[in-house]
């Protein structure tokens, strides 16, 4: 097991996903970013490190028919699933470091909450941001949310990077075209204030 993915499956196993800072009893912003994107319902959409979110259960429950969900804790993938029941049949599975992700088809919308944060070393941020353009379709739409410029410097233990618009764009470079930019202050179960920035980004 690498170490990046055996913390994470310590971290589902010594906590409920309810417990977790970056829990949210509904993923309303995603949503709505995600809608506004105004794709057909059966335009193939990723949640990368959707963990143990229901952002899976709520598109689906919205009609979307091509969902996958990708995470590198095979616990964080069980819980979602389980939660599920007979519908995770509808939605594909991926246990894998996002770095190391390869796909045999193209998605139509990318959505990353606190995810691409997690990348401090320069070299995986530029193998996500080229699996990125090889996994999305020209046109598609790319929602990564990360902690804000005087949000946290911290997750779960390990150092993040922040962003606000000219870091994101710097970082996703010439291919990606930045659309829109929305806050967040989220609410973690233990009561504390964490502002978040979530980025639209169109793949040119
Ligand atoms: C802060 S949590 C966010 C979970 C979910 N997106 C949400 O908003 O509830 C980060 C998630 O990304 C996963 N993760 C962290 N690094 C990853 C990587 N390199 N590749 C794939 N998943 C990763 C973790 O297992 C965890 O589920």
């Amino acid at each position: 097991m690498t170490k990046r993915k055996d913390h994470w499956e310590r971290v589902y196993s010594d906590k409920s996903p309810f417990e977790v800072s970056w829990y949210q009893n509904e993923p309303s912003v995603s949503l709505r970013l995600i809608e506004n994107c105004q794709l057909e319902k059966n335009e193939p959409v990723i949640d990368v490190g959707g963990g143990a979110s229901v952002l899976v259960d709520r598109l689906l429950e919205k009609g979307y028919t091509r969902l996958a969900a990708l995470d590198i804790s095979s616990k964080a993938l069980d819980f979602a699933r389980n939660r599920l029941g007979n519908k995770a049949q509808y939605v594909e599975w991926f246990e894998t470091d996002i770095t190391e992700f390869s796909s045999r088809r193209q998605f139509s919308l990318w959505h990353d909450r606190a995810v691409f944060h997690f990348l401090t070393d320069p070299g995986d941020r530029e193998k996500y941001v080229e699996i990125l353009g090889k996994t999305l379709r020209p046109g598609g739409y790319c929602i990564i949310a990360a902690f804000a410029v005087g949000g946290p410097m911290k997750c779960s233990g390990l150092n993040v990077v922040q962003y606000n618009a000219e870091k994101i764009s710097d970082a996703f470079g010439g291919q990606f075209e930045l659309i829109g930019e929305t806050g967040e202050t989220h609410i973690t179960p233990a009561k504390k204030e964490q502002l978040f920035s979530y980025f639209s980004l169109l793949r040119k």
